[in-house]
Order: C-alpha cells, then sequence, then structure tokens
C-alpha cells in the first residue's frame, strides 16, 4: 500500500501524511528531508553549488535512517535543498533510496506514505492513492512563519514569501521531474481549511481497503 503525497512548500502535505501514517499504521518518509540532507552537508562541507560531481557523492551516501539532524528544518537549507534537486544525477540517486524504502516496509507498518514533489509522478507512479495538496502562497508563507516561531525563534523573523516564491518557481521550472499533480491524483487545496478539515478530506480518498478492512477479511 503507497500513499503518495505531493505539493508545493507549506501546503501541509507533511501534516496530512503524518496523520494518515498513524491513523493507518503506516510508515512514512518525509523525502524532502533527503534533499536537505544533501544540501545541509553541501553547506557544512562549503562545497560550491556548482561541482556537480561532488554533490552526486553525497547524494550517494546520505542514509535514509538518520535525517533528524534540525538544521535539515532551516529554510536556508530548504533554499539549497531545491537548488542542488535540479541535479538528474542526484535525483535519481535520491529516488532509487525512495524506492528501496517502500520495498523494505515491514510489519507492524501496512504499507507507506511519502510526501515530497514526484513521488506519484516519477518516485511511485504505481500508488493506491496519489493526492496533490496545495494552498496560496501568502498563506503558506504565514504558516511558515508560524511553524519557525514555534521550532526555530532565531530564523522567525525571516520574511518567508520571497523564500516560496523562488522555491516555488525552481521546483515547478526545473526540467527533471518538475512539481507538477500526477494526472491521477486528487488535488486538495487547503488554503480555507483547518488541519482537521484538511486531514479528513484527505482521509475520505484512501483506498476502500484502508477504509474499511473488516469488509476485505
Ligand atoms: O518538502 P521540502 O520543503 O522539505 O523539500 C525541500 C526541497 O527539496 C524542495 O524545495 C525541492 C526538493 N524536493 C524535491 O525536489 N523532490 C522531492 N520529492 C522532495 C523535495
Amino acid at each position: 500500500m503507497i500513499i503518495a503525497i505531493d505539493g508545493p512548500a507549506g501546503a501541509g502535505k507533511g501534516t496530512i501524511a503524518r496523520y494518515l501514517a498513524q491513523k493507518f499504521d503506516l510508515d512514512y518518509l518525509d523525502t524532502g528531508l533527503l534533499y536537505r540532507a544533501v544540501a545541509l552537508k553541501v553547506m557544512e562541507e562549503k562545497i560550491d553549488i556548482d561541482n556537480k560531481d561532488s554533490i552526486i557523492s553525497i547524494a550517494k551516501i546520505i542514509e535514509v535512517k538518520s535525517l533528524n539532524n534540525p538544521a535539515l528544518k532551516e529554510e536556508g537549507t530548504a533554499s539549497v535543498a531545491s537548488r542542488i534537486a535540479v541535479i538528474p544525477e542526484v535525483r535519481q540517486i535520491l529516488t532509487e533510496k525512495m524506492r528501496s524504502f517502500c520495498l523494505n516496509v515491514a510489519l507492524p507498518y501496512k504499507g507507506v506514505v511519502l510526501d515530497g514533489r514526484d513521488i506519484g509522478t516519477v518516485v511511485c507512479p504505481e500508488a493506491n492513492c496519489k493526492l496533490f495538496i496545495t494552498a496560496s502562497v501568502e498563506i503558506r508563507a504565514t504558516r511558515r512563519t508560524i511553524e519557525m516561531e514555534k521550532s526555530n525563534p532565531s530564523e522567525a523573523n525571516q520574511h518567508y514569501l520571497g523564500e516560496i516564491i523562488q522555491r516555488d518557481s525552481r521546483d515547478t521550472g526545473r526540467q527533471s521531474s518538475p512539481l507538477i499533480p500526477a494526472n491521477n491524483a486528487v488535488t486538495i487545496d487547503t488554503s480555507e481549511l483547518t488541519i482537521a478539515q484538511a486531514c479528513a478530506l484527505a482521509e475520505s480518498y484512501l483506498p476502500e481497503v484502508l477504509l474499511y478492512p473488516e469488509e476485505f477479511q
């Protein structure tokens, strides 16, 4: 069982993914963290953003199991992540790691939820359910500011609107696996929804086998 959730930064896909994962016993991978982990190492090692070969070498050693560094959450890391995410070789390497995460799912999990930009289109085109979560750019920037005030007060004064507009344009405009809804994805605009409403709406699109398992026994 694979649930693919895509969408731009700050639309609420992580919140929805975590909700679905917990409620339906699914393992969860925030695939943006893989791109952020490559970006963080690039920054720490002061590697030039044009040094493709070194960035590709870093992508190879990133591990899905060690994505807990709080610095991964910073907007500066996200911005570099979206810049290295245009490199097709980096995408290919990280995509393989995501697929292997899906293949290695084991009990007690019944399946996986992945969120990102190209899960329904490229990473898991065979997913059982594809959601595309979006919201207006102003709402997404406001949410990001509130989120940062809680988790990272030192960054809270930053204005995220410009950063998010730039990231959107890089993520949707790149040649390799751009951010785009899959043909068979359901789009949910969370601009006017509370978290509870957005999660409930997402849940209503899950396959029946997850929603009513007793009927399939
Ligand atoms: O989901 P996020 O904001 O943590 O992602 C950070 C950046 O990583 C995003 O701007 C683009 C890139 N990314 C990607 O290209 N493909 C994915 N599946 C996930 C993230």
